[in-house]
Formats: structure tokens, C-alpha cells, sequence
């Protein structure tokens, strides 16, 4: 496969043209944002972390069923992925509360939320991702009410693999965040699954184990992705 221009630079990977109108390459990079972007740091290793990463989730989901645009890892740092046309609105989950949560609402971090939430955000930096609804999505025209309730379903469909994946691990999957796109007629599952749009915590310590180590300078950001992802059997050597 021919890497071509680069189409796009967000705030941690790069999506490459290919000579395949279909598929892009999508690269992983040091590159560390938090707080739209406000704090920004190269952590050493950190691309080449959330690709393998991700490619193992990614692959864990499409075994389960679930359609996802990742095809397979391309170097370290890089994967081949489909091209969809993206939907501007991400989808949270959560079994605890934490984070925007938290302070949106008064409830204390690590209260069980049974069921899970479900929430949208529309994904705009500039207006720091505001949380919308599904008659927002509708009425802008940023996905359909069809679209939506097939993206709430593969959510909790996502949800069901994770948390017994990470339950193996002795983690717990606190939120994570979730974007779709639209690749023909079938709305699939886009971006990536990290520890860095996600929450993760230790079992029985609560050890935060996910992007608040950055967010909250604590410390140990990369050394603890690479726990995490040694605790579900991915291998960084
Ligand atoms: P929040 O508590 O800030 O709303 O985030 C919930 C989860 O979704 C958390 O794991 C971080 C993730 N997330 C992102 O990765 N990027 C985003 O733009 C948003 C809104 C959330
Ligand atoms: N990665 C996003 C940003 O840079 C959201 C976050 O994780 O805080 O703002």
C-alpha cells in the first residue's frame, strides 16, 4: 500500500491518503493533548503504545461482531483503516462516575451507575465539546435518529466486550468515548480505543490507569498504558 499527503493532523494521530480511495493510514504520534488541547505534551513511546493498543481492542470488538475500520497495523506507530465519513458526535459510556460527570452533576468520583449512562458530545474544540442530545444530532443533521440508535446500541455492545475484558485484568472500564462513521450504508465503529479516551482503574486500588495521570500530572503516563495493556496480554517489545 502507497502512503500518500497527509489528509489530516488532529491532536495525537494523522490520517494519510492511500492509493486506495477506501483506505487511509491512520498514525499513531507522541503527541499528548488534554482540556481541548490547552495542555500539550510528546510522551516517548506513546504512539507506538496506543496502536498496539487499539489494534488489539479493535480486533477484540470485530470478533464480537461489531464493524470497526480497522484492517491491520502497518508499522509500529501506523494501521490501515477504512475511510468513513465521520459523524461529528461522540458517544459516551459510563459504569462509574467521574470526570464532566461529576462536576456537571454533583456526584461523587466512583459512584456505580446502573444501568450505564449514555451520552452525546459534539466534537468541536472551539466550543470544548459541548454535550448535545439526539434531537440536536437530528435537527443539525449531524446523524439520523436511525444512525443514532444504531451508534447507543454498538456503544453498549462495546461496552459488554470491554468490561469483561478489562474485568479479566483486574480493571475496571470507568467511561469511554466513541466515535462513528459511516462507510457505505453501515454505520462502523471509527477513531481509536485507548487509554487516552478512556478511564481505567485498578480493581481493588482504584489506581487511575488511563489519560487522568496526564490530565492530573500524576505521573507514569506511558509506563501505566503499557500496564494496562500487559494486564489484557498485549506485548510492546
Ligand atoms: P468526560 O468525563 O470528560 O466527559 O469524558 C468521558 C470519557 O470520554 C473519558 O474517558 C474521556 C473521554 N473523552 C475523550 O476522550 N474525548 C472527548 O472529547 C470527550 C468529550 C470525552
Ligand atoms: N484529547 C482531548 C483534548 O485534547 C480531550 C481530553 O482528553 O481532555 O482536549
Amino acid at each position: 500500500m502507497e502512503k500518500r499527503d497527509e489528509l489530516y493532523a488532529g491532536k495525537a494521530k494523522s490520517v494519510y491518503l492511500t492509493d486506495d480511495p477506501d483506505r487511509y493510514i491512520m498514525v499513531f504520534r507522541d503527541d499528548t493533548s488534554a482540556f481541548d488541547g490547552q495542555k500539550k505534551e510528546k510522551l516517548a513511546r506513546k504512539g507506538m503504545v496506543n496502536n498496539r493498543f487499539n489494534a488489539f481492542v479493535m480486533e477484540k470488538l470485530q470478533a464480537a461482531g461489531i464493524p470497526t475500520h480497522f484492517e491491520r497495523v502497518l508499522s509500529d506507530t501506523e494501521s490501515v483503516v477504512k475511510r468513513l465519513d465521520m459523524i461529528p458526535v461522540e458517544c459516551v459510556v459510563r459504569n462509574f462516575a467521574a470526570g464532566s460527570l461529576c462536576r456537571r452533576l454533583g456526584v461523587e468520583e466512583g459512584l456505580a451507575l446502573n444501568p450505564p449512562t449514555f451520552e452525546l458530545f459534539l466534537k468541536n474544540d472551539a466550543l470544548h465539546d459541548p454535550m448535545i442530545n439526539e434531537s440536536h444530532a437530528a435537527a443539525f443533521g449531524w446523524a439520523t435518529e436511525s444512525d443514532l440508535a444504531t451508534m447507543r446500541t454498538l456503544s453498549f455492545r462495546v461496552n459488554d466486550v470491554l468490561k469483561a475484558l478489562f474485568d479479566q485484568g483486574d480493571m475496571l472500564l470507568v467511561d469511554y468515548k466513541l466515535e462513528f462513521g459511516r462507510f457505505g450504508n453501515e454505520i462502523v465503529l471509527g477513531d481509536e480505543f485507548s487509554p487516552d479516551g478512556c478511564r481505567i482503574w485498578d480493581k481493588s486500588t482504584r489506581k487511575k490507569m488511563d489519560k487522568d495521570r496526564f490530565r492530573q500530572d500524576l505521573g507514569d503516563v506511558i509506563e501505566t498504558y503499557e500496564e494496562v495493556g500487559r494486564r489484557l496480554g498485549i506485548s510492546f517489545d
